[in-house]
């Protein structure tokens, strides 16, 4: 197994750039998401690993090798897709091992591999089925077994769970995961869905517009991300932001008024330096760390309430720019249309530049 290396590689397609310069180190047996909105370049970059688009420049090195003009078929990686396509007139043992048999792999070693994966894959009693006798997720194993056979360094998984309803995803992503600790191989996986990105990764980059804006592991995105983008990028439901205008600063602390919601200012142990009374920043409160005895009250009219049995949710202004989300956890006294006080910590929120969008630390 390895790592990788990514050092400025950039993409273009014609005079469209759509990686701008990506630096990143993938440590060896590393799980690694990608996330990032639609047309990012989550899927380019995968590709480029893997060899089925070419840099424009810059280099990507796997293990100790310089594989940025290596064919894909020698960089050893192997890549799942979100459409699998299996062989329909194949069984399930033919199409893991169709590939290995047209590069020339021996017959018995074929066997022996594809019976590994099998198990790996709880697909043994299946072997001689027809891909349309197996369920969605089925086959979408049998598509992650045709990779393993193959031995790859790394993994390279492209939504490879969008196809599958809600409850085959849970499972899948187990899967997965367990997969990962047997294998102790390096993936890459790129995924839209916050559960996969926090449960999967050690470690989750986020992309926009073909640029990294912050990499490390989930829990400390969450907890300290560097900017808007990221803040609200990750965690579900997404971060609240409201408009916060400073009333004093020094080098250690910063006391902001929060016109839209709260007659009462908010004190945050962040550098206040360079900061004046009267300018504009953006104030994010994730729904989860709203609660009745925080310290900063706010107050606002709920239009919906979705309850979901554990947990609700409230939503306040839903037709104005700057919404709400609250998580009422199991409190189930607050009703449609009416005014809700409630409070949050200090602690738990971020300040944010509103210009530049970055975090005040
Ligand atoms: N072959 C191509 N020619 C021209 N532009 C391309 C090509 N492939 C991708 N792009 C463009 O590159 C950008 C990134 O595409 P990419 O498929 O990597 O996005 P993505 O992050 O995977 O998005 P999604 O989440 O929708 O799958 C998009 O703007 C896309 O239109
Ligand atoms: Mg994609």
């Amino acid at each position: 197994m390895s790592g990788l290396e990514l050092t400025s590689v950039k993409k273009s397609f014609g005079d469209i750039d759509v990686i701008h310069g990506v630096d990143l180190s993938i440590d060896d047996g590393e799980f690694v998401v990608f996330v990032g909105p639609s047309g990012c370049g989550k899927s380019t970059l995968l590709r480029l690993v893997a060899g089925l688009e070419e840099t424009t420049s810059g280099t990507l090195q796997i293990g100790s090798r310089d594989v940025t003009h290596v064919d894909p078929s020698e960089r050893g990686v192997a890549m799942v897709f979100q459409s699998y396509a299996l062989y329909p007139h194949m069984s399930v043992a033919e199409n893991m091992g169709f590939g290995l048999k047209m590069n020339g792999v021996a017959k018995q070693e074929v066997d022996d591999r594809v019976g590994k994966a099998a198990e790996i894959l709880h697909l043994g009693p299946l072997l001689e089925r027809k891909p349309k006798q197996l369920s969605g997720g089925q086959r979408q194993r049998v598509a992650i077994g045709r990779s393993i056979v193959r031995q790859p360094q790394v993994f390279l998984f492209d939504e490879p769970l969008s196809n599958l309803d809600a409850e085959l995803r849970v499972q899948m992503r187990l899967e997965i995961a367990k997969l990962h600790k047997d294998l102790s191989a390096t993936m890459i996986y790129v995924t839209h869905d916050q559960v996969e990105a926090m449960t999967l990764a050690d470690k989750i980059v986020v992309l926009r517009a073909g640029r990294i804006e912050q990499v490390g592991s989930p829990i400390h995105l969450y907890d300290d991300p560097d900017n808007i983008f990221v803040a609200g990028f990750i965690g579900s439901p997404r971060m609240n932001f409201m408009n916060a205008i400073v009333q004093d600063a020094s080098p250690t602390s910063l006391t902001v008024a929060i016109p839209d919601y709260s007659q009462t200012p908010a004190k945050f142990a962040v550098s206040g330096a360079n900061l004046k009374s009267g300018d504009e920043l953006v104030l994010g409160i994730r729904p989860e760390h709203f609660r009745p005895d925080g310290d900063v009250k706010i107050t606002t009219n709920i239009d919906v309430i979705e309850n979901l049995g554990g947990t609700s949710y409230a939503y306040s202004r839903s037709d104005e720019a700057e919404p709400l989300t609250i998580d009422l956890k199991e409190d189930r006294s607050i009703n449609e249309g009416q005014a809700l006080t409630i409070g949050f910590n200090a602690t738990s929120a971020f300040l944010f530049d509103k210009q530049s969008e970055k975090r005040l630390r």
